[in-house]
């Protein structure tokens, strides 16, 4: 079994959105623009409220999905079509835009720790102008998989050891998986060949790949080819996002939360918008 080397590292970098909120980005930046088909990825980790008490308020989405991991905090969410939720620790929104949807995420909170992260998944052509749909998952529904040397995975999409992930039926056949890797352990991980993947360190450090220095929090690592991907413990007990999913090898055109195929499809995603046919 060949271990996916180390391709490239990426340190998130602090940035704001919505209105005012701070973050930090590691993928969908200057340095790693997207990795097909992921185009973004956010961790907001603070406990100073003022860093997300202006929350994401009502924007557009089409072409993509977005998928929301919270880690501590409430997140509530709604949308024009009448939807509404609530995003508590350990809970997963992976809603698909398809042809259009304006939503908040707005935080249901005025104090504590706010922290969890925001992926985007790109859609292929065919599926920008689908319908769109929400898969929310509980907290208590992600199976999570324990081994005997203390590795812990919460299988959010994919498959660990027989243990089917919570989000299913997704287009670019995903790994979510939340890694927690204690000192001395490692988790291998077969991954399909023509998938592209990375971790995301966002707790101590971790080994990633093989006879690599250790990797610290805050740091996406991209995955080049191979059979598995490893993450081994460093000195102190780690969690790591591993994910991975099929590229749609489609030209990628972004307009802020609108990403299509072609400029045309960007314009006309501006004018659906603006004359209310989201
Ligand atoms: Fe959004």
């Amino acid at each position: 079994m060949q271990i996916r080397p180390v391709e490239k590292t990426v340190l998130a970098q602090a940035t704001s959105d919505g209105a005012g909120v701070s973050l930090n980005r590691s993928l969908g930046t200057a340095v790693l623009d997207a990795l097909d088909p992921f185009l973004l990825l956010d961790e907001f980790r603070s406990d100073d409220s003022a860093d997300y008490i202006g929350g994401f308020p009502d924007h557009p989405h089409r072409g993509i999905e977005t998928v929301t991991y919270m880690l501590a905090g409430a997140m509530g969410h709604g949308d024009n079509q009448g939807n509404t939720g609530k995003l508590r620790p350990g809970d997963v929104q992976w809603m698909t835009a398809g042809r259009g949807i304006i939503h908040s995420e707005m935080p249901e909170q005025e104090e504590g720790l706010m922290w969890g992260f925001q992926l985007w998944v790109n859609l292929a052509a065919k599926e920008k102008m689908r319908d769109p749909r929400y898969q929310e998952i509980k907290s208590a529904d992600i199976p999570t998989v324990v081994r005997d040397d203390g590795v812990s995975v919460r299988v959010i999409a994919g498959e660990v050891d027989g243990t089917v992930g919570a989000v299913m039926e997704i287009e670019v056949d995903p790994t979510y998986l939340d890694v927690a890797v204690p000192p001395g352990a490692e988790f291998v991980h077969p991954l399909p060949a023509g998938h592209n993947a990375f971790c995301y360190v966002f707790e101590g450090s971790a080994v990633i790949g093989e006879g690599n220095p250790p990797t610290s929090r805050g740091t996406l690592v991209v995955l080049g080819p191979g059979d598995a991907a490893r993450i081994a413990g460093g000195t102190e007990p780690a969690r790591v996002l591993l994910i991975a999913g099929r590229p749609h090898n489609e030209p990628i055109v972004k307009y802020g939360p609108f990403v299509m195929n072609t400029p045309e499809e960007i314009v006309q995603a501006i004018d659906d918008f603006q004359a209310g046919r989201f």
